[in-house]
């Protein structure tokens, strides 16, 4: 006899399971977030199509007697995808990629999947969002797929939105690797709730975790996130897939960054970076060639600095600009860096260099449209604004330093590297804590020598 669906309440932020409605989520303090969803008794099924962990092929076992070997990995076309994966997608393994609608998720997935096609995988893509139709435009503007002969005609497409049929075709075809565009748009009548709600969100992952692992097929994720963060709560994805990557990047400009957030096969911080253009995501195997223009001017404001990002050091231009301002409470505008950082460093400066930022407007921008979280650009910003107000070109200068609030010159992880990235582009003013301590000590030099832009190298 068929059970009666119970009701319990789930928190929509973190996914929090409760038979009562409560007004604040006990598990991550939201409030009002409790939201009613219906229970549906799970059929009795057993294999695939059962929604349990439990089933006939879990058996008890000693952990001596696990074999285990090294799971085996699909090497992708893109090499920056492979080195955020730590070496490539693991077989079996469940990924999220997560990042704002248009920043170019499905672009890369579906690059990823025609290249993969056209070397001899079996790859199927599950769309939710798009038509086969637009899939098809999309792949032509790629310029991969489409024409016959081509890469990536044995690329299989699916507009599918139910979890239950998506994995029942992937039991029939039994693909090298699964792409799912987008988790939000998942819609099972065994689980309650719209599309995008944490009990269709979970119902969904849960489902593809038990046919990546069974099936040991890697199964790609893409997940849309909102200014208020993931729509149907982030953490309840997190927790159930092997790697989190977010494809972040700024609405006007063609840099992207793919970051790992979680990874169980790999290192979390390597980043990857890419160009959206034209034809798709292109790689940025040399960033430099993307952040320092080829003939950059000798102009005040601009000053260089050596960041890292994963295993990477690479140098970017650190621009700012000061003006006299005519308001009450000057304007301090950022980009690239956290504009609370830039206020402390302004502080730093104003109090121990005697500057008069408090009636300037201070404008701060990282080149290139990367978002910057190193503290080893701090001496770099400070430059750039002390650069910028006493009208003194620096421009080939790196600065390689944290800033502290005494105004001391910190050491930063990976000095060394960065000193030799630097020195490897010809720059020879390369400003490190071994060589000054304090901020003011930089600025004196400086000044003594009337500019470094100005002097003979
Ligand atoms: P898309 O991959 O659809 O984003 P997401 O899946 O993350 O929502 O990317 C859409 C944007 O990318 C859109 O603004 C157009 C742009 N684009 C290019 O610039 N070049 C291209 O070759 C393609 C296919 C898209
Ligand atoms: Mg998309």
């Amino acid at each position: 006899m068929a059970k009666k669906p119970t009701i319990n309440f789930v928190c929509q932020e973190c996914g929090y399971d409760s038979p009562q409605w409560l007004g604040k989520c006990p598990e991550c303090g939201a409030w009002n977030s409790m939201k009613e969803i219906r229970v549906q008794p799970l059929p009795q099924a057993t294999g695939l199509g059962s929604p349990s962990w439990v089933g006939e092929d879990v058996k008890l076992q000693k952990l001596k007697d696990v074999a285990y070997q090294e799971k085996s990995r699909i090497q992708t076309n893109f090499q920056e995808l492979n080195t955020v994966l730590g070496g490539g997608i693991v077989k079996g393994s469940l990924i999220l990629i997560a990042g704002d609608p248009g920043v170019g998720k499905s672009t890369l997935l579906l690059q990823l999947g025609l290249e993969l096609a056209g070397s001899g995988k079996k790859i199927l893509y599950v769309s939710g969002e798009e038509s086969v139709e637009q899939i098809k435009l999309r792949s032509d503007r790629i310029g991969k797929g489409g024409k016959k002969g081509t890469q990536g005609e044995d690329l299989y497409v699916l507009p599918l939105t139910d979890p239950d049929r998506i994995v029942t075709q992937i039991e029939d075809l039994r693909p090298d690797l699964v792409v799912i565009d987008s988790i939000q748009t998942l819609e099972s009548p065994n689980a309650s709730g719209l599309s995008g709600s944490v009990a269709q969100v979970r119902y969904g992952a849960l489902r593809f975790v038990r046919t990546a692992k069974l099936l040991n097929i890697p199964i790609m994720l893409v997940g849309h996130v909102t200014k208020e963060g993931m729509v149907a709560g982030p953490m309840v994805l997190s927790h159930m897939v092997d790697t989190v990557l977010f494809l972040e990047g700024e609405k006007y400009t063609a840099t992207r960054i793919l970051r790992s957030l979680k990874n169980r096969f790999g290192p979390v911080d390597e980043v990857g970076i890419f160009l959206m253009d034209e034809a798709g995501m292109q790689e940025v195997r040399d960033p430099e060639q993307l952040f320092l223009q080829a003939e950059r001017g000798k102009t005040p404001g601009s000053v260089l600095v050596a960041t890292l990002e994963g295993s990477r050091a690479f140098l970017v231009e650190i621009q700012a600009l000061a003006v006299y301002s005519k308001l009450p409470m000057p304007r301090r505008v950022v980009s690239g860096v956290d504009p609370r950082r830039v206020e402390l460093l302004l502080a730093v400066l104003q109090k121990k260099c005697r500057l008069p930022l408090e009636t300037m407007d201070i404008f701060v921008n990282v080149a290139g449209g990367i978002k910057l979280s190193d503290p080893g650009i701090d001496l770099g910003i400070c430059l750039a604004v002390y650069s910028s107000i006493k009208n003194i070109d620096c421009s080939d200068v790196v600065g390689i330093a944290e800033v502290g609030l005494l105004g001391e010159l910190r050491r930063i992880p990976s000095l060394e590297k960065r000193v030799r990235e630097a020195k490897k582009l010809g720059l020879t003013k390369i400003l490190t804590p071994d060589k000054y301590k304090t901020i003011q000590d930089v600025i004196v030099s400086i000044e003594k020598k009337g500019g470094y832009g100005n002097q003979k190298r």
